[in-house]
């Protein structure tokens, strides 16, 4: 059943403004979860949802729920819930995450303006660091809110600034009264730009996710001895700088030979003493591998283990390793799939079955509640990156399935 369609001026309106937010000195888009940006992005989220008439919650990790509960049969009903992130990686793209929060606004205000009245309460959810970028485990919002990880305990992560999360949130005002997991969706569905090359390659406006890969986070570091870079001998070095490229390339390497899609990624990297002329004693990196497959992704961690011990024999360092996060594959609710091609059918729009290969929220929400997502097209695939873009008709065209999607899910009389 489709009916009317976003307002899109006032969407793009938004994610405009909303992008304009946390920019640095140097013009980057910069929103790390609980900075002093992510608290003004955050503020300018809560009054647009406090001018759409939603009631506004906030749990004690941060997560911020606008909640639309209209006077109806059962308003104690569990809401369906619309959401992403608004936290954003460092130099971002501005539809990352605000996409899927502001188009779940936007439905809902789409809904209340032609009067109608959905069979159960409509939330919308800003999870707390979804990109971890700061504080690790990413998606660490929605899996303190179902239950993957005390909250007291990310409360006290300590960031790669060397902060800690809950005086962080504390002083940016948002650590909130509400318990964690104080709000059980019904259902969940989060709109989300594909962030990848696939339905741009294949000319489709609409992407029915029906998985999403397996994610494995660990932080590295390989310690040898300081040296002179002129007078010491190959044979006499310990070099941590020359072990971590080792592993760099062996990840990368297993990722290229392996017959499934793995992908490995090492985002981050620091030498001590850090001097163009000082053999590195210390190398402290990030590994991320993934794999729709979660015996291929166990397969892939072993052998970067045993890779680990080979590399601290041959070039006598001492390697320890540290795990920031693991979440396995999960498969989205065929129902809520369906509901996407069909509605992406109905607006004459062609849809493609397909995985996420970035992690989401609704990987964490999907173990307590049907979930699902829809993807828009990434313009050359690109994202995490200011280059990212989605073009306005792809924008609208998804804000409207979703709008459909939700307009079938809690039509009065189902
Ligand atoms: O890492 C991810 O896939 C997500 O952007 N947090
Ligand atoms: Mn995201
Ligand atoms: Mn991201």
């Amino acid at each position: 059943m489709t009916g009317s369609s976003v307002n899109e001026e006032r969407l793009l309106g938004r994610l405009r403004e909303l992008g304009s937010i946390g920019r640095d000195k140097d013009g980057r888009l910069v929103r790390l979860a609980a900075s002093d940006a992510d608290k003004h992005g955050r503020d300018r989220l809560i009054a647009w949802m406090q001018e759409a008439g939603l009631d506004v919650a906030v749990d004690r990790i941060g997560n911020i729920f606008g909640i639309w509960a209209p006077i109806q049969a059962d308003d104690t009903a569990k809401p369906l819930m619309l959401g992403s992130h608004i936290d954003t990686v460092i130099n971002a793209g501005v539809f990352d995450g605000c996409y899927g929060v502001l188009s779940g606004l936007e439905v809902v205000e789409t809904l209340k303006s032609e009067g109608f009245n959905p069979n159960r309460p409509i939330a919308i959810a800003a999870f707390t660091n979804e990109e971890g970028v700061r504080y690790a485990p990413d998606m660490m919002g929605s899996l303190v809110h179902v239950g993957g990880l005390d909250v007291d305990e990310a409360l006290a992560t300590v960031g790669t600034d060397g902060s800690v999360l809950g005086e962080e949130l504390a002083r940016i005002g948002y650590a909130g009264p509400q318990e964690p997991g104080f709000l059980q969706p019904h259902a969940y569905i989060e709109l989300h730009i594909e962030q990848g090359p696939i339905l741009e390659r294949e000319e489709t406006p609409v992407g029915a996710v029906e998985n999403l890969q397996g994610i494995s986070w660990q932080r590295v570091t390989i310690e040898g001895d300081a040296n002179h870079a002129g007078t010491t001998p190959i044979s006499l070095r310990r070099d941590a700088g020359l072990a971590a490229a080792r592993v760099i390339t062996f990840v990368r390497d297993r990722a290229t030979a392996s017959n499934t899609p793995t992908v490995a990624t090492v985002g981050c990297m620091e030498f001590e003493p850090n001097a163009i002329n000082v053999i590195p004693s210390k190398a402290t990196f990030t590994v991320d591998l993934r794999d729709p497959d979660e015996e291929k992704l166990l397969a892939e961690e072993a052998a970067l283990s045993t890779y680990l011990d080979t590399v601290a024999d041959d070039e006598q360092v001492t390697i320890t390793t540290k795990r920031l996060a693991r979440f396995q594959p999960v498969t989205f609710d065929s129902g809520i799939v369906a509901a996407v091609v069909e509605a992406a059918t109905a607006r004459g729009l062609k849809s493609k079955r397909m995985t996420s290969g970035a992690g989401h929220d609704a990987q964490m929400i999907a173990r307590i509640a049907p979930s699902g997502m829809i993807f828009v097209p990434s313009i050359g695939g690109i994202s995490h990156n200011p280059k990212e873009f989605t073009p306005n008709t792809d924008l609208v065209a998804g804000a409207n399935v979703l709008l459909d999607v939700v307009r079938n899910l809690t039509a009065p009389e189902n």
